[in-house]
């Protein structure tokens, strides 16, 4: 099988062994994985750390036996996720387990009915999503839901029609789209949209050259990206806003060296991790969307990641192709 890393004709300038020494010391802090988990990064976390690491060629150095029976154990009865052992499930944590469960190609050990059944039942008469039993609306939960089924081959457990119209009726006039129909345009909100438009084969509703100028101008002069007009870059709008442009085929509209750049301007060259601007203090969120936008770049050594999945692209063709 060949390799899933890019070819390293240098690793350049990215740190790759302080960010693995960083994601991993924010494990090591504590005992073991789980009380460090319980305190600082619940479920989400995990997923941005175990992500980062598959992407550096580190993950071997993790316990994947330990993780994934912590993970079983935050599964609510209800087949939700929790962000940790007890609390309450929500789609966010629901998604997050399911990708670091499919990282370790464990997503055999759910009980997958249960779980897609958790998620269908959260979707609402007009196709939307509520994120939880309590009800709020959001596009991010119709993209969590659909990327989840996705994943677990269910998504026929949904009326996916009428998701992709909720979707549609959040469309803003400059292309863009929001949480909610009317809600003003922002990156995280179109990487979801478009994201979820992608998995179910509905990109034709998107204005690709309208939306693909809103996106690239998100671009300022340090070569950074924001998430809306008149907002500072952040690292991880790198991910937001790079997804979605190379979803609809239009990542040759920024100036990706300067972006390189800018996110490695924002490492710690000494203790390791990404910050959202340079000189920040830095945090495995944005070392997660730091080197997953380098990976979107094809910068040498890193393994490519699915902009749509948000999974290095080996995993995704583990569960789609069976390789
Ligand atoms: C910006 O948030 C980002 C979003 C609104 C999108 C969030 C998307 C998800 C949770 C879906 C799962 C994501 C992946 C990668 C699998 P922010 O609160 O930082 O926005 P701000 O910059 O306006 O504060
Ligand atoms: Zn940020």
């Amino acid at each position: 099988m060949s390799s899933p890393f890019r070819k390293a004709t240098s690793m350049g300038e990215l740190e790759v062994e302080k960010h693995a020494n960083y994601i991993l010391s924010v494990e090591k802090k504590k005992d073991d994985f789980e009380s460090v988990v319980m305190e600082h990064l619940r479920i989400n976390g995990a997923y941005w750390g175990l992500t980062t690491l598959d992407l550096l060629g580190k993950i071997d150095e993790v316990n994947s036996e330990e993780v994934v029976s912590w993970v079983m154990k935050c599964q609510h009865e209800s087949g939700g996720f929790g962000g940790n052992i007890g609390h309450d499930p929500h789609l966010l944590y629901t998604l997050s387990a399911i990708q670091v469960l499919a990282l370790f190609d464990k997503t055999n050990i759910l009980d997958i009915d249960k779980v897609s059944n958790y998620i269908a039942g959260l979707q609402n008469e007009d196709g939307s999503f509520s994120g939880d039993m309590w009800g709020e609306v959001d596009t991010r939960f119709s993209y969590i839901a659909i990327c989840s089924l996705a994943l677990l081959h269910h998504l026929n457990k949904i009326n996916v029609d009428k998701a992709v119209k909720y979707i549609v009726s959040c469309k803003n006039l400059d292309g863009g789209f929001g949480c909610t129909p009317g809600a003003e345009s922002h990156a995280g909100q179109i990487f979801c949209c478009v994201g979820a438009l992608a998995i179910t084969g509905s990109l034709h509703h998107i204005d690709k050259n309208l939306l693909g100028w809103w996106l690239c101008e998100r671009q300022v002069k340090s070569g950074g990206l924001n998430g809306r007009p008149e907002k500072l870059p952040d690292v991880c709008y790198s991910w937001w806003v790079l997804s979605s442009l190379i979803i609809i085929d239009r990542v040759h509209w920024i100036d990706k060296e300067k972006l390189v750049k800018y996110i490695l301007d924002c490492q710690d060259k000494e203790k390791g991790g990404i910050s959202d601007r340079p000189d920040d203090a830095v945090d495995v969120f944005h070392t997660y969307f730091g080197v997953a936008g380098l990976s979107l770049l094809e910068y040498p050594g890193l393994k490519a990641i699915d902009p749509a999945y948000a999974l290095p692209v080996d995993v995704v063709n583990r569960i789609f192709f069976g390789r």
